[in-house]
């Protein structure tokens, strides 16, 4: 049995872009459990774009962090020690775990911890495709997105963790995606495994016309994950009764909230009856176990390939974050923390 723990705290706050430094790698004991607790041996963490808002004390739905707290973030671990009846030894769970090795929850709703039943696929999916990042692609387009086959799907961000998956879910559903990503490898990798009927590379200049010549007739599902001057070139191209999901705005995170880049294009949502709507997955929990279930079904299928960007060593924390700001990730980004 383990007795210490290597943890990942916060040592500064960023000022605009983070920076490995902004982290500590600490050694501690492990404390014992109290009543109700449970221990998790942590095997992948997940990063995500909304952990430097974490470093802020930027989002209401996680606790403050202070200088030198566990930086927060998603994992998936192994159970290895309980004083709770109702989380047994030996089970598989995702949940908020912390940059650590060993995490400490108790089941209660702070944690949102599940336990991983499906073996259809790999544990660390529960970090991405079967986790929150694919409830998030499936219930974005399918709730609040209302695709219908037929529909023309714009996508942002599609090569990420959400993005590589909202393609093939509306390929599946007899819809027609088309994704903007960065780079021709990537915009290969659209078209060739994650999908996409065309790929438009935003980093060779103004998306606006790969938009119109993907889609003559305009867009009717606008999925975006990206914010800024994509969101508004593809507002430029509604059809009527569009719907836009506001899956995210990682273009708009580091200077976006000083200095939000206007939306010149607003306008057409009015003119073409459009419905825009943001969504914050946690609020959609009712319904992961709905997504959860069709999106194993299309696994085990062979319908929904998943792409994992796995870097080993909890020494590697900062870098892995630090990969999604600079789009080096391809599909969802992990740290194999043991295992
Ligand atoms: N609403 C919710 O509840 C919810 C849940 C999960 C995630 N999200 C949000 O959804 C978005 C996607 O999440 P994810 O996990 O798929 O992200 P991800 O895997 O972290 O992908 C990030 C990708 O965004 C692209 N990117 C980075 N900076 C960009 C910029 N300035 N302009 C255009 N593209 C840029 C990069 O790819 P390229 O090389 O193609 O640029 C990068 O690989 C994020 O904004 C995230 O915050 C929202």
């Amino acid at each position: 049995m383990a007795t210490r723990n290597l943890q990942w705290v916060l040592a500064s706050r960023p000022e605009g872009a983070v920076k490995e430094s902004d982290f500590r790698l600490v050694e501690s004991e492990l404390r014992p459990l109290e009543q109700g607790e449970f221990r998790i041996e942590v095997l992948f963490l997940g990063v995500a774009a909304v952990m430097r808002n974490y470093m802020l004390n930027a989002e209401k739905f996680e606790r403050p962090l202070a200088i030198g707290d566990v930086m927060h973030g998603r994992g998936v671990g192994r159970i290895v020690e309980s004083r709770n009846a109702e989380w047994r030894v030996g089970e598989i769970v995702h949940g908020k775990m912390g940059w650590q090795q060993y995490a400490i929850a108790d089941g209660s709703a702070y944690f949102l911890m599940f336990k991983v039943r499906q073996r259809v696929a790999p544990v660390s999916t529960a970090l991405g495709v079967l986790g929150l990042t694919g409830f998030t692609s499936y219930l974005g387009l399918v709730d609040v997105g209302a695709v219908r086959a037929g529909d023309r799907v714009l996508v942002s961000g599609a090569a990420g963790g959400v993005g590589s998956n909202v393609g093939q879910i509306a390929r599946n559903l007899g819809a027609d995606p088309v994704g903007i990503a960065g780079g021709a490898e990537k915009c290969a990798l659209l078209v060739s495994r994650l999908g996409y009927r065309v790929a438009i590379d935003y980093r060779a200049g103004d998306v606006s016309p790969g938009i119109a010549a993907a889609f003559p007739d305009g867009i009717d599902v606008f999925f975006d994950n990206v914010g800024g001057e994509i969101l508004d070139a593809g507002l430029a191209q509604l059809r009527r009764h569009a719907r836009i999901v506001l899956c995210g705005a990682i273009s708009q995170y580091v200077n976006g909230v000083e200095r939000p880049r206007p939306l010149h294009n607003a306008y057409a949502i009015f003119k073409k009856m459009a419905r825009m709507e943001a969504f914050f997955i946690y609020e959609l929990s009712a319904h992961f176990e709905r997504a959860e279930a069709q999106l194993a079904a299309w696994i085990a299928e062979g319908r929904l390939i998943y792409q994992e960007d796995i870097l080993d060593g909890i020494q590697r924390m900062p870098e892995a974050l630090l990969r999604l700001f600079a789009g080096r990730n391809v599909g969802k980004q992990l740290v194999r923390v043991a295992g």
